[in-house]
C-alpha cells in the first residue's frame, strides 16, 4: 500500500496541524431581534427578542466576543404595521433607533448590519407592495428599499442587507445611497435566497404576519443554476457581498457562488436551521455542541467567508 491517509489522523496534534478548515470569531455574525418589549421566542430557545434600550449591550458582548458582525432585525408593534410598511424608513422607526444604539455602543468596533426589506412592517407580511390582485410589485418596492436603505445609513449603519429578492434591488440600493452622499455604506446581498421552510421559527420572533408564500420572489429550493445568477447579477449591481440562504440544505449553491465571487460570500444557518439541532440535543438524541461545530465547519468548507449564526457568541467562546 503506497497512501496511507489514516497517518493523517493518528493524533490530535496531527489532526489539529492538517486540518483545512477553521473558523474564527472575527467571520461570525449574530443576528439580532429588536422589539418594543422583550420577548422569549420559543421556537429558538436560547435567543430572545431585545429592546433598543437592551441592544446596545448586546453589541458590546459581540464586539467583545470578537464577533465580525451584527444583523439587526427591527420588530415594530402590529399597531405600527401598514400595508407599505411606512415604519420602514421613519426617521424613528424601530430598526433606525436600534442601529443609532448599537453605533453609539461600539462605534467601529464591530460592524453594524442591517436587513432592508419590508415584511416585518407590512400589515400583509409580504417583502413588498401588493397591487390590487395580490401581486407583489417590484420595482415601486425596490424604490422603498432605497428609501429605508437611507434612512439606515443616516441611523448609522455600515452595511445594508437587502433581502427582500426584488430584481434589480441592488442596483436601486445603490443609487438612492450614493446620491444621498453614503458612498461607504456598503451592501450585503441576500443573492440567493430560497423560499425555504426553515425560516419558521424567525417568522414567530418578528411576529410575521404573512398569509400564504413568498414563491413569486424567494427561490424554488430546487434551482441550483438559479442561485448562481442571482448572485453573478448582484455582483453586477454592485453587491460588496453576496449571500446564499439557508446555509446547510443549500452547500452546493454556496460552493457554485463561492467558485466564481470576486467578493467575501456570506451564509445565513437560519432559524430553523438552529431550532433543528437544538430541539434534537434537548432530547439528547446528538450532541449539541459538536453538531453546531460541525454544522459551521461545514459552511465554512463550503465556500463562505462570512457566517450568519444565532449560536456566534456561544461558537467564538469554544473558538478561543
Ligand atoms: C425577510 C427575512 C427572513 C429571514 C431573514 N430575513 C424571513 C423570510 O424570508 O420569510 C429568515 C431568517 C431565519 O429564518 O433565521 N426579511
Amino acid at each position: 500500500m503506497i497512501e496511507r491517509p489514516r497517518r493523517l489522523r493518528t493524533t490530535a496534534a496531527m489532526r489539529k496541524l492538517v486540518r483545512e478548515t477553521r473558523p474564527r470569531p472575527a467571520q461570525l455574525v449574530l443576528p439580532v431581534f429588536v422589539g418594543e418589549s422583550p420577548a422569549e421566542i420559543g421556537a429558538m430557545p436560547g435567543v430572545r427578542r431585545h429592546t433598543v434600550e437592551q441592544i446596545g449591550g448586546v453589541a458590546r458582548s459581540a464586539a467583545e466576543a470578537g464577533l465580525g458582525g451584527i444583523m439587526l432585525f427591527g420588530v415594530p408593534d402590529d399597531a405600527d404595521k401598514d400595508s407599505r410598511g411606512t415604519q420602514a424608513w421613519a426617521p424613528d422607526g424601530i430598526e433606525q433607533r436600534a442601529i443609532t444604539a448599537c453605533r453609539e455602543a461600539v462605534g467601529d468596533d464591530l460592524v453594524i448590519m442591517s436587513d432592508v426589506c419590508l415584511d416585518e412592517f407590512t400589515s400583509h407580511g409580504h417583502c413588498g407592495f401588493l397591487a390590487e390582485d395580490g401581486r407583489v410589485i417590484n420595482d415601486e418596492t425596490c424604490d422603498a428599499y432605497a428609501q429605508q436603505a437611507v434612512a439606515q445609513a443616516r441611523a448609522g449603519t455600515h452595511v445594508v442587507a437587502p433581502s427582500g429578492m426584488m430584481d434589480g434591488q441592488i442596483r436601486v440600493i445603490r443609487a438612492g445611497l450614493d446620491a444621498a452622499g453614503f458612498e461607504d455604506v456598503g451592501i450585503l446581498a441576500y443573492s440567493a435566497k430560497y423560499a425555504s421552510a426553515f425560516y419558521g421559527p424567525f417568522r414567530e420572533a418578528v411576529g410575521s404576519s404573512l398569509q400564504g408564500d413568498r414563491r413569486t420572489y424567494q427561490q424554488d429550493p430546487a434551482n441550483r443554476r438559479e442561485g448562481l445568477r442571482e448572485a453573478l447579477l448582484d455582483l453586477s449591481e454592485g453587491a460588496d457581498m453576496v449571500m446564499v440562504k439557508p446555509a446547510s440544505h443549500y452547500l452546493d449553491v454556496l460552493a457554485d457562488v463561492a467558485a466564481v465571487s470576486k467578493v467575501p460570500v456570506a451564509a445565513y444557518q437560519v432559524s430553523g436551521e438552529y431550532a433543528m439541532i437544538e430541539a434534537a440535543a434537548e432530547h439528547g438524541w446528538i450532541d449539541r455542541r459538536a453538531a453546531i461545530q460541525e454544522s459551521i465547519t461545514s459552511i465554512v468548507r463550503s465556500g463562505a467567508d462570512v457566517v450568519l449564526t444565532y449560536w456566534a457568541l456561544e461558537v467564538a467562546e469554544w473558538l478561543d
